[in-house]
């Protein structure tokens, strides 16, 4: 029996986070032992936003393929894959470009947030960005993955992926599976400054590369109360543990349910310090860290090693691709010779 197929992709624009692990690679890590995995390391997407940096962008390819290795993930069983080592990711995306109304992207909820973003930050956007949910189909559709495993603010990507399929298969014959989404255990992990996302850009994420003491001074700073209305001066005024980042990170990497359900309750009642709490976590999160840090620490040596897995990786899926890429050029009868 052949196993169903996943892509799922990462842009290489810095060290990944606690987000991405409880959002996604928690997810990948189960995912690897049952599925045929394309992991993709996506450059061309990283430069829609970052053009003009190159070096950031060379150097982060490295560090996602590190933190990949470093949690765990294993590059004999699931292909890692760069992006640009298979041009037919660019040639795709240009026929699916065609297939895709502007209209459809300009609605797109997660990329009109993020030009959002963009535009107030450098008031400067451009095609290649606006384009990158095409380009992301591409992705998905290169190795005709069944399953994609994403963040939730990815997942009307992957309805778009839907319909863009279903209009190929029924202009050109069917060529593509329908894709589904399969979000993470943790759908989203609030920045420690309380924003709804952990971010590089923003400044506000604890990342798997993270030292020890920076993961303390990271959580000892931490705000505990998102609205700003109900300040805790002392340790005996009642706390709310809902929607508070420092709880919402204890849910999502503190395994002792016993000693949470007690932390929560003792907090409401005034009977805990916001210090004690923060204590745990950095407990929490750094015996979370360490298998991960030394993980890393073996493989940083081995550089070669990471090239290989990045090489073969990427050599499996442009197989796969070639042949994807003559399919549909049959089926739009593109070929002329
Ligand atoms: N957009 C994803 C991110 O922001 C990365 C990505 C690129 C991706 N191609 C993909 C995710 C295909 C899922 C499927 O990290």
């Amino acid at each position: 029996m052949t196993r169903q197929r996943i892509l799922t992709g990462m842009r290489p624009t810095g060290p990944l986070h606690l987000g991405h692990y409880a959002g996604a690679l928690e997810n990948w890590l189960s995912l690897q032992n049952q599925y045929e995995c394309y992991f993709l390391i996506a450059d061309y997407q990283a430069l829609g936003d970052h053009i003009d940096e190159i070096d950031r962008i060379r150097q982060s390819v490295w560090d996602v393929a590190l933190d990949w290795l470093a949690v765990g993930l294993d590059p004999d069983v699931a292909s890692f894959v760069i992006q640009s080592y298979v041009p037919e990711h660019a040639e795709l995306t240009m026929y699916l470009s065609m297939l895709t109304p502007l209209n459809d992207l300009q609605r797109n909820p997660t990329l009109k947030a993020e030009m959002a973003q963009l535009e107030a930050a450098r008031e400067t956007l451009t095609l290649g960005f606006f384009n990158y949910p095409v380009s992301q189909i591409a992705d998905i559709l290169l190795p005709k993955a069944h399953l994609v495993p994403v963040g939730e603010d990815q997942v009307p990507h992957i309805e778009f992926t839907r319909e863009i399929v279903r209009k190929f298969n029924r202009t050109y014959g069917n060529v593509f599976p329908e894709p589904r989404a399969k979000v993470g255990r943790v759908a989203r992990l609030v920045g420690i400054d309380g924003r709804a996302k952990m971010s590089k850009s923003l400044n506000n994420a604890i990342h798997l590369s993270d030292g020890a003491d920076v993961v303390r001074r990271k959580v000892k700073g931490m705000i505990t109360d998102i609205t700003g209305k109900h300040p805790r001066l002392k340790p005996t005024d009642p706390g709310i543990v809902e929607n508070n980042p420092v709880f919402l990170y204890h849910d999502a990497f503190n395994t002792d349910s016993a000693e949470l359900e007690d932390l929560k309750s003792r907090y409401r009642a005034g009977r805990v310090s916001d210090g004690e709490v923060k204590d745990r976590l950095v407990a929490v999160l750094n015996d979370f860290l360490d298998p991960i840090r030394e993980r890393r620490a073996r493989f940083e040596g081995r550089r070669k090693d990471v090239r290989d897995a990045l090489l073969s990786g990427s050599q499996r899926e442009k197989k796969l691709a070639e042949g994807t890429m003559r399919q549909v050029r049959d089926a739009m009868r593109v070929i002329y010779t």
